[in-house]
Order: structure tokens, then C-alpha cells, then sequence
């Protein structure tokens, strides 16, 4: 199965208010309060009109139909430093088939190609495996820890940086 990364639309959202309460993702951010579709839609306008903001769609191409199982964002685009962070959600029902290290491969082609960016760089909490796994097989490497930095489950979690660059 292959993947694509395509604008991220209205229908896109649609999809992905269904996903963002769902424990794998309020677990793998470190989410306090669930959202409402609200919050989320705002969000999302805000960050449509953000021109340091790139939000994006994971599609699955299975023959004729899309299906939409994903989302990565870049962060805090930096042109004069040539970096950006990057966010990523798989879509709970998609996870653990390898589609989020497709994904991260697809984003680096792009931050690192067209978009002439230098470095990307991502914060993970500590108990997420997943994530860690991921970046390391995009080669990211482990650049350092925030102690206590998030509020997770009822305690302080400790923050993994992570950073490739081009
Ligand atoms: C983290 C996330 C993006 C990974 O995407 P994914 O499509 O599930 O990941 P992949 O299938 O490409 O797997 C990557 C690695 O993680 C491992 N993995 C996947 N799900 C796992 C799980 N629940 N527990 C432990 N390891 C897991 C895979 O086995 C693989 O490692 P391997 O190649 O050594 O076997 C996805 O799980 C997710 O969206 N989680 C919720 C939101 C989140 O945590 N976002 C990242 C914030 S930094």
C-alpha cells in the first residue's frame, strides 16, 4: 500500500474530528482535556491562515478511492534558519502498519527538497515507543531530553528531541 501527502481540506477534517479524542492520540501528545469539534475546527482555520504553518493529509492510495488516514503539520516554519518542527497523527484503526514511517519519509522529501529547509526537528514524550521508533527509522536522531517538560497521566514526563538534518 502506498501513501500520499496531499493538501489538507474540509473533507480531511471531517475525518480527523473522528479520530481526536480517541486515547491513542490524546496518549501520544500528551492532550489534557478532550476537544470539542469547535476548538478543532478553529484551530485548524487559524492554522490555514498561518503562513508558518503547513498542515497536510495522510492518504492511502488503494486503487480509485483516497482514504484519508493521517495528518502532519510542520511547526514554526523558519526560513532564515531553514528548520521546522514536525507533528504527525495516524489515524487510530491505522496505526502499527507502517504508514507513519512512510509519512515522516514523504514530509523529509518535501522539507528537504521544495522547500529548501535544512533542518526538522520533533518532541516526543518519553513513554511513546511508537513515535521514538518511528523517527529513528526516518533518521532522526536523539538530540537531547527536556526534563518534566509535559504534564501527562497525572505526572511530569520527561521530553525527547529529536532532529535530522538534510
Ligand atoms: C506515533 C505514530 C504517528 C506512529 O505511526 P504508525 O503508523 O503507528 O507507526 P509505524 O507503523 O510506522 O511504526 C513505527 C514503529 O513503531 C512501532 N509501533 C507502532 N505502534 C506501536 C505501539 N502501539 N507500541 C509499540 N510500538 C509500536 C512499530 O512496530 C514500528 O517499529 P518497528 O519497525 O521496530 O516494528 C502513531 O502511532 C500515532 O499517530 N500515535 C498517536 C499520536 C502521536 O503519538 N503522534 C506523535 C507525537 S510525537
Amino acid at each position: 500500500m502506498s501513501i500520499e501527502l496531499v493538501p489538507f481540506e474540509p473533507e480531511h477534517l471531517v475525518k480527523f474530528i473522528s479520530w481526536k479524542n480517541h486515547l491513542e492520540v490524546i496518549q501520544g501528545f500528551g492532550f489534557t482535556f478532550p476537544l470539542t469539534s469547535s476548538q478543532v475546527k478553529d484551530h485548524y482555520e487559524r492554522v490555514r491562515k498561518d503562513e508558518n504553518l503547513l498542515q497536510l493529509a495522510v492518504v492511502e492510495n488503494g486503487g480509485e478511492h483516497e482514504e484519508c488516514c493521517g495528518l502532519v503539520k510542520f511547526y514554526n516554519i523558519d526560513r532564515v534558519h531553514q528548520k521546522a518542527e514536525i507533528r504527525i497523527i495516524i489515524a487510530p484503526g491505522c496505526q502499527n502498519k507502517g504508514i507513519g514511517t512512510k509519512a515522516i519519509e514523504k514530509a523529509c522529501d518535501l522539507a528537504f527538497g521544495r522547500m529548501n529547509l535544512h533542518r526538522m526537528y520533533a518532541y516526543v514524550l518519553d513513554f511513546n515507543t511508537a513515535s521514538q521508533k518511528m523517527f529513528e527509522k526516518c533518521g532522526f536522531k536523539k538530540e537531547g531530553i527536556l526534563k518534566e517538560d509535559k504534564f501527562s497521566g497525572g505526572k511530569f514526563v520527561d521530553v525527547i528531541m529529536y532532529g535530522r538534518v538534510r
